[in-house]
């Protein structure tokens, strides 16, 4: 049922109560009019004729008769005069007030009072005064038509008069409900119009800021979700590059050790043995040999550091502890004033590829910062496995991070953790509370 036909119905039964109670006391009313106004009729009567009756009619019947004739009707009261044998000699005439009409007979019911008789006894008959209360109660009748009449004008005009402002009211109801159809369907730029009363008003700016909101979310979301893609798509493409760039490097290094580690071995072996030969070489020339065979030593060793920074050989030979140990003790070598600390656990072989060299290269990078940046004398590395992660910790005893340690045009820190971070895994770096820095990665291990 619509909330227009609830109102509207409300205000009828209202109307219909209020107009029911006021029946109720109109009957009440004319209820207590008509028994006093018949009371009173009934009592002038009864005075009047008693006197006349005890006066004259004891002579003469004719003269009883003529004075009534005269008498006529007596509001509210019919007289009637009977003969010995009960026969109706003279009735007074029927009311000309109101003639012909009478209230129905539920209403007289409701509102008669009680029969009310006097007789007088005449010298050949009887006089009869009855209380006659049908034009009092047909007075009371026609007030309460006139006010049922009024009641119902009341009821009607009262509805049209609701009916016209709650349409007016709820008009923009309808609309707001199409507005939060759109919403559902997925047209979030629908906005209402401006409607007019307080609270279509607020319920439409409401609305209209709601909307907005929704609209502003999606369109965030859906920006989000691009660049998230974009993101991914990022970190794939330099996933590839770095696995190419990986594979180039151990490529040049296999190359660098197989070929042109073995051709300049053969170039020194060559010198040496022209420094060594005995005829056929003069001195200048044993001198030149013996540069080209320092030249090839100096080139081979070069070389040889040149090749675990570019790819250690032992990893793909000897495995990840190998490889670390054998880089730090490089690093003991050429950095003697530092002291390294190398604690290896046991770790599940075998690794794989991609988790060796991401755990190699985030140990190269942070041992080059601590060596950069630090001034540090002590460097701690600690390599193990703990349930399925692997862990790598390389702390530092130098001055810390800096404040803006994550300024841009650095990318050693970020690269770690892209490292990290593709194969599932986590690097953080954090000043330490005695000093130094700690750079700890985890790589989850399948
Ligand atoms: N162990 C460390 N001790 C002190 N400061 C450090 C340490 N490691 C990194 N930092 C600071 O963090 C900054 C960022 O390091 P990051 O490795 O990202 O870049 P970088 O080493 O400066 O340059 P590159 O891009 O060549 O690595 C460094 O410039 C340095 O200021
Ligand atoms: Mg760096």
């Amino acid at each position: 049922m619509s909330l227009r036909l609830q109102i509207n119905l409300l205000i009828a039964s209202l109307i219909a109560i209020f107009i029911g109670v006021l029946f109720a006391f109109q009957i009440k009313d004319t209820r207590n009019s008509v028994r006093e106004e018949i009371e009173a009729g009934n009592r002038v009567a009864t005075q009047l004729l008693s006197n006349f009756v005890l006066v004259y009619a004891d002579t003469s019947r004719p003269m009883l008769v003529d004075f009534l004739i005269h008498l006529g009707r007596v509001r509210s009261t019919d007289i009637t005069l009977r003969d010995q044998q009960g026969s109706v000699v003279y009735s007074s005439p029927p009311p000309v007030y109101k003639a012909g009409r009478d209230a129905p007979a539920w209403y007289t019911a409701l509102v008669a009072p009680q029969p009310m008789q006097q007789r007088f006894d005449t010298f050949d008959g009887v006089l009869e005064v009855d209380a006659n209360p049908s034009r009092a109660i047909l007075d009371g009748w026609d007030d309460a038509v006139r006010l049922l009449q009024f009641g119902v004008l009341a009821m009607v005009l009262g509805n049209l008069l609701v009916f016209a402002l709650i349409w007016r009211a709820t008009r923009p109801f309808s609309v707001i409900a199409g507005g939060l159809d759109e919403l559902q369907r997925g047209a979030y730029h629908t906005r209402l119009p401006a409607f007019v009363g307080s609270e279509a008003g607020a319920i439409g700016s409401a609305f209209n800021r709601m909307a907005q909101t929704i609209e502003e979310n999606l369109n965030a979301r859906q920006q989000a979700i691009e660049a998230e893609l974009r993101l991914q798509q990022n970190r794939e493409l330099a996933d590839i590059v770095q696995t190419r760039i990986e594979d180039e490097r151990g490529e040049i290094a296999r190359e660098l050790h197989d070929e042109t580690g073995q051709s300049v071995t053969a170039i020194k072996s060559l010198a040496l043995s022209l420094t060594r030969r005995e005829q056929g070489c003069d001195e200048s020339a044993k001198q030149t040999a013996q540069l080209i065979v320092d030249t090839a030593s100096g080139l081979y060793a070069a070389m040889h550091d040149m090749i675990p920074r570019l790819r250690p050989l032992t990893l793909d030979s000897l495995g990840l502890t190998d490889a670390v140990g054998e880089r730090v003790d490089e690093w003991r070598r050429l950095n003697p004033q530092i002291e390294f600390k190398l604690q290896l656990g046991d770790l599940p072989e075998p690794l794989g590829t991609t988790v060796t060299l991401a755990v190699y290269r985030i140990l190269q990078e942070a041992i080059t910062n601590a060596l950069r940046h630090a001034q540090a004398q002590r460097i701690e590395i600690s390599l193990r496995a703990e349930s399925n992660v692997l862990r790598l910790d390389i702390d530092d005893d130098g001055r810390g991070l800096p404040a803006d340690w994550q300024r841009p045009g650095h990318y050693g820190l970020r690269g770690m953790a892209d490292r990290a971070r593709v194969l599932g895994g986590e690097v953080t770096v954090a000043n330490r509370t005695g000093g130094g820095v700690r750079v700890s990665a985890s790589i989850p291990l399948q």
